[in-house]
């Protein structure tokens, strides 16, 4: 074998197939398109948050993940391996847990799980155990199916389908009607099973249930995917946009400004003294925040990030009220401090940077937490089908 030809045999090795790949997918049911041209893309070792409201597609489109339903038009590959040309092959790669899953109620969790393993020919009977320590089912494992709480019920679904140790997992739906203490015992299991190398792929209507554990996210209304990328990375195309848009030019315009990245402080004021009756003094004026090219940035997107400093925080407002970026700085009890402002990530840090510099001590950074709500109102225009 020559050279190149050796190099091409082995370029395709080279080159990792993402986890996921959906292309140009159509799926119409009697004369409704309900998927209208998705395409999208999974890393291996994302946790894909699908969000959409009811009727959206996303069951649609999992179903055809999952191989159970033929896709109209296009394609979907999971790990490189078509659903449509070898759907045997995907089926052992992917763990697909539907939304309306039933269980066997007159057996018991153990049962159950052994009942499965043997249906997938799993023959390793150390396989069960650990799947049951990994969901923490330990408890429970001798307890009827018919027994278990709702929250209960979907970690033992998780369980029956890490039980063929797919590197992939597809879940419908895996936390709603849950209580917030289940919720949040799923979502640490899925970050538990990211660690472990697992891709996740998983389908929500409410935000906030995921707004913590996707590292990408992808918003389906009326079977059209309206955005899709990491959540930080949307955020910031949008804040873009959004820079553009105030001075009338298109996004990636070489004359478009650039979202403000940099916090520059004002010049440092000496500090104000408190008012003599104790009242706080009250917040500087709210700046006109523009971008890097002189565009005003509408207040209302604006972000809001909460801090906590030793000793009084009047004393700190000066350093950081005027700098750019900055819309308001309010004073609050027990050192806190509620920062308004336009920027990104590296913006806030910048912000506690500067501060530690001046020799604040900080207690705490919160920024606020509400991101993906605020990319889903921007980019939906809330149409239900
Ligand atoms: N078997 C079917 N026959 C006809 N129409 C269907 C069928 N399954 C789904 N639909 C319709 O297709 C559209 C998309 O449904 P789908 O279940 O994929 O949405 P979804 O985003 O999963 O919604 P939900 O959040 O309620 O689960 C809906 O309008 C639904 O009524
Ligand atoms: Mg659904």
């Amino acid at each position: 074998m020559s050279q190149s030809e050796l190099w091409v045999a082995a370029a395709p090795a080279l080159v990792q197939a993402p986890a996921i790949r959906v292309r140009h997918l159509w799926h119409r049911y009697g004369a409704m398109d309900v998927l209208r041209d998705v395409s999208l893309e999974v890393g291996h070792g994302e946790i894909f948050g699908f969000i959409g409201p009811n009727g959206a597609g996303k069951t649609t489109t999992i179903r055809i993940m999952a191989t159970l339903l033929d896709p109209m038009a296009g394609r979907v590959e999971i790990d490189g391996i078509d659903v449509s040309v070898d759907p045997d092959q995907v089926r052992k790669i992917i763990g697909y847990m539907p939304d309306h899953a039933g269980v066997y109620d007159r057996i018991t969790v153990r049962e159950y799980l052994e009942f499965f393993a043997d249906s997938y020919r799993v023959t390793n009977l150390g396989v069960v155990d650990a799947v049951i320590e990994l969901t923490d089912l330990g408890n429970l494992q001798d307890r009827l199916v018919a027994a278990l709480s709702k929250g209960m019920k979907q970690r033992l679904g998780l369980a029956r389908i890490l039980l063929h140790d797919p590197k992939i997992l597809i879940l419908d739906e895996p936390a709603s009607d849950l209580d917030p203490r289940a919720r949040i015992e799923i979502r640490d299991l899925l970050l538990e099973l990211r660690e472990l190398g697992k891709t996740i792929f998983l389908s929500s209507h409410i935000l906030t249930e995921l707004s913590d554990v996707c590292t990408s996210v992808g918003i389906l209304e009326r079977g059209k995917l309206v955005v899709a990328g990491p959540i930080g990375e949307i955020a910031e195309r949008l804040e873009e946009q959004r820079a553009a848009q105030a001075v009338g030019l298109a996004p990636g315009d070489p004359g478009a400004p650039r979202p403000i990245q940099a916090f520059v402080p004002a010049a440092v004021e000496p500090a104000p003294a408190p008012a003599a009756d104790g009242a706080p003094v009250a917040p500087p004026p709210p700046a006109v925040v523009t971008t890097a090219g002189g565009a005003e940035i509408p207040a209302a997107t604006r972000k809001r990030l909460r801090l906590r400093v030793l000793g009084d925080a009047r004393v700190v407002m000066p350093l950081i009220a005027g700098g750019t970026g900055i819309l308001g700085v309010e004073p609050g009890p027990g050192g806190q401090l509620t920062v308004y402002y336009v920027g990104n990530d590296r913006f806030v840090a910048d912000v506690v940077r500067h501060l530690v510099a001046s020799g604040v001590g900080i207690v705490g950074v919160e920024p606020e937490r509400n991101e993906l709500e605020r990319i889903f109102l921007e980019v939906t225009r809330g149409d239900l089908q």
